[in-house]
């Protein structure tokens, strides 16, 4: 077969291990949070509890192993997609570059509706969204690992400010990727043929069609 020039190689919207580790994050991701509630039930930090139904295990134990197991998923699927997008340059290309101002100009083109969305390129708010939920990741981690190990993990403890201070730190991590997780369904909501690609990859567009989209 001919190699094609660069100008017009095709290429998916999305890569088989973005897709993979996203969906399986997903999973992860509504098994941690939901075991996650049930143990912050049994000592809340505010005057609420989660509605039993909406936690992961049955009771403390239950909800600790769960927690903890679905845990090693969650960090082996993060390392995978952090390595993937670091050495195939996806973070670099895809994430980056955007600025205040690039943010501002989409935050209010989509909030009027005007926001163009071409498939295969992100727009300054996906940018920003999904940069900050990597960083709140890592700050879910961090403050998790202090709660978990608070003795082999006495220096996170101190650099959190104590154990209770963690224990906030993960719960407003966890809110905060919450947060994420409606304004990012909403918006694939808005754009449905988004929610196709992150499943099949979507159809290879060269370079010209990923810009017109
Ligand atoms: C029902 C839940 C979810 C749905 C339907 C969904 C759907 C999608 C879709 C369609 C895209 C591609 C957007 C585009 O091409 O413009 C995407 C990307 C992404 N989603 Fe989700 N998502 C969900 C949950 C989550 C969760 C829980 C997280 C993390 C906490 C997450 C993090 C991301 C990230 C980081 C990307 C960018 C992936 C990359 O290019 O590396 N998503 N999601």
């Amino acid at each position: 077969m001919k190699p094609q020039p660069s100008s017009v190689r095709k290429r998916r919207i999305h890569s088989w291990p973005v897709r993979i580790s996203h969906w399986i994050n997903l999973l992860a991701m509504i098994g941690m949070v939901m075991s996650g509630w049930g143990i912050y039930n049994a000592d809340p930090l505010f005057p609420f509890t989660f509605p039993q139904n909406t936690t992961l295990g049955g009771w403390l134990g239950g909800n600790i192993a769960w927690h903890l197991a679905v845990m090693w998923l969650l960090a082996a699927n993060a390392l995978f997609y952090l390595l993937w997008g670091v050495f195939s340059g996806h973070f670099k290309r895809d994430f980056f570059p955007f600025s205040a101002r690039s943010v501002w100009r989409d935050t209010v083109r989509a909030l009027t509706f005007h926001l163009p969305h071409k498939l295969g390129q992100y727009n300054a708010v996906q940018k920003l969204m999904y940069s900050g939920v990597l960083l709140l990741g890592l700050l879910l981690v961090l403050s998790g690992l202090s709660i978990w190990k608070p003795v082999q993990f006495s220096g996170l403890g101190w650099l959190f400010g104590g154990f209770d201070i963690a224990r906030y730190v993960h719960f407003f991590a966890m809110s905060g990727v919450m947060l994420f997780v409606v304004i990012h369904v909403l918006m694939v909501v808005l754009v449905p043929k988004t929610f196709v690609a992150m499943i099949t990859g979507g159809k290879a567009l060269n370079k010209e069609e990923s810009a017109d989209e």
